[in-house]
């Protein structure tokens, strides 16, 4: 019997740090911290990946091997600055195909792996023209193999085509909407610059 969730919405905020998509301290005017507060953690940000740090408490990122994330398409309606899948720098219409989706379920069956999470991001995950398809496969694996699977979708809940999407979904699909309201994201910064093109990470690991 599939187990029903009711859906429910986070608020920008949470949606960024549960994403946790990019590791920089944001700039103090997107948080209101003081700025010496964004130094210190900054700081022991820095400390916990030098070599010390790995040395003493070992390697700081670990894969999870039961949270995944899916980009389903890179085709955005926003294009934000800075956005790390590069939708503004390259915008780009692939994506994953149902076949995809489909193989991913059948060797997640296979090896009898038990998503914890699975979220569908991208771009703007509910501009997938297939995206009811892809649900719908998700939503089986979870019913017939893993109850206990978390299906998310992250979206950035803009325009009406997005919100239109977002109120047909399945109740049982988790939105994480961060709420985007143009294409100036406050929090964002470059991501694209290599760690050791930076002097502050000159001791890292
Ligand atoms: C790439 S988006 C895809 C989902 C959806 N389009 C959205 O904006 O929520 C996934 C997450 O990455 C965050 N993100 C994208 N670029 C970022 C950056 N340069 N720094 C921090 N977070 C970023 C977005 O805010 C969002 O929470
Ligand atoms: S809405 Fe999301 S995917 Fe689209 S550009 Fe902004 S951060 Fe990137």
């Amino acid at each position: 019997m599939p187990r029903m969730r009711a859906r429910y919405y986070v608020d920008d905020a949470r949606a960024m740090a549960a994403l946790d998509a990019d590791n920089a301290t944001p700039p103090p005017r997107a948080t209101g911290k003081p700025r010496w507060r964004l130094r210190w953690a900054t700081f022991r940000k820095l400390l916990r990946v030098s070599r010390l740090g790995t040395a003493l408490c070992g390697v700081r990122h670990r894969r999870h091997r039961r949270l995944i994330e899916i980009d389903i398409p890179y085709a955005c309606n926003l294009q934000c600055f800075n956005c790390n899948r590069s939708c503004e720098q390259a915008p780009s219409h692939e994506g994953m195909t149902c076949e995809q989706i489909e193989r991913f379920v059948a060797e997640s069956i296979a090896r009898g792996i038990r998503w914890d999470r699975i979220r569908l991001l991208g771009g703007e995950p509910t501009l997938h023209p297939e995206l009811l398809a892809i649900l719908s496969m998700l939503r089986a694996y979870r019913d017939e193999h893993s109850p206990s699977t978390r299906l998310e979708i992250a979206t950035n809940g803009y325009g009406r085509r997005v919100r239109r999407v977002l109120a047909g979904l399945p109740p049982d699909v988790i939105v994480i909407d961060t709420r985007k309201t143009g294409r100036v994201q406050p929090g964002f910064r470059t991501f694209n610059v290599a760690p050791q093109d930076l002097m502050s990470y000159r001791w890292a690991d």
